[in-house]
């Protein structure tokens, strides 16, 4: 058995009184399993509040960022630096193509990012488009997201996903985790996690739905103990 990644990726989705409802409608219903790891990545307006509502409930869910600063604190505006984040997150989705294509970001600001995550105890979920985009010195867990699948409902094949993360293996290090995200649904969710080389899925707008997101937990809950 292996350990399943359920990463929600809320992107530029839901404001606060949305988050909040989002949590306390899919908190209490989510399956609690060591294996089984479901975390959230909010805007970063509503991490401290999306947080404190998973913590009064004692709920199994993680908080992420989509995010973080490639500087230290400092005199960076708007920027949110990795070790001011650490206090609200525990993971942070590093290099998304949305990040790339629509703020310029390379691979070597990813590198710096994921550099930050590491330092202050974050870790980084660097995402990739193909088996030959580079992966950060230290990082274990990347998610292959091809751009073409991303919000198309046209999601890659479970096969060909599988291919790709077998050779991310082979390149980097046999013990990376990775993750497809693309188009998952509660319909395709199942197909992907029983490859052998995913560990999970990220999601994008299959996550905002509260009945859709319990779903894709409770397909995946099976192959995580
Ligand atoms: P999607 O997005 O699930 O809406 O295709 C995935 C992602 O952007 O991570």
């Amino acid at each position: 058995m292996k350990t399943i990644w359920i990463i929600a990726n809320w992107k530029s989705n839901k404001n606060i009184s949305e988050a909040l409802d989002w949590v306390s409608k899919v908190g209490s219903k989510l399956p609690k399993k060591e294996n089984l790891k479901v975390v959230i990545c909010p805007r970063f307006s509503c991490l401290s509040e999306v947080k404190a509502a998973i913590q009064v409930g004692n709920f199994p869910i993680m908080v992420g960022s989509q995010d973080l600063s490639s500087f230290e604190p400092g005199s960076y505006t708007g920027e949110e630096s990795a070790s001011l984040l650490s206090e609200l997150v525990s993971l942070a989705i590093i290099g998304h193509s949305e990040r790339r294509k629509n703020f310029s970001e390379d691979d070597q600001i990813v590198a710096k990012k994921t550099t930050q995550a590491l330092a202050n105890n974050i870790i980084p979920v660097v995402c990739v488009q193909g088996s030959d985009t580079p992966i950060p010195e230290g990082c274990k867990l990347v998610a292959y997201e091809p751009t073409w699948a991303i919000g198309t409902g046209n999601a890659d094949t479970p096969e060909n996903a599988n291919e790709v993360a077998e050779k991310l293996k082979e390149r980097y290090d046999i013990g990376l985790e990775v993750l497809y995200g693309g188009s998952v649904t509660s319909q395709n969710v199942k197909e992907f996690i029983v490859q052998e080389n995913i560990s999970g899925v990220l999601l994008g707008k299959a996550s905002l739905d509260t009945e859709e997101f319990i779903k894709i937990v409770k397909e995946c809950a099976g192959e995580a103990n």
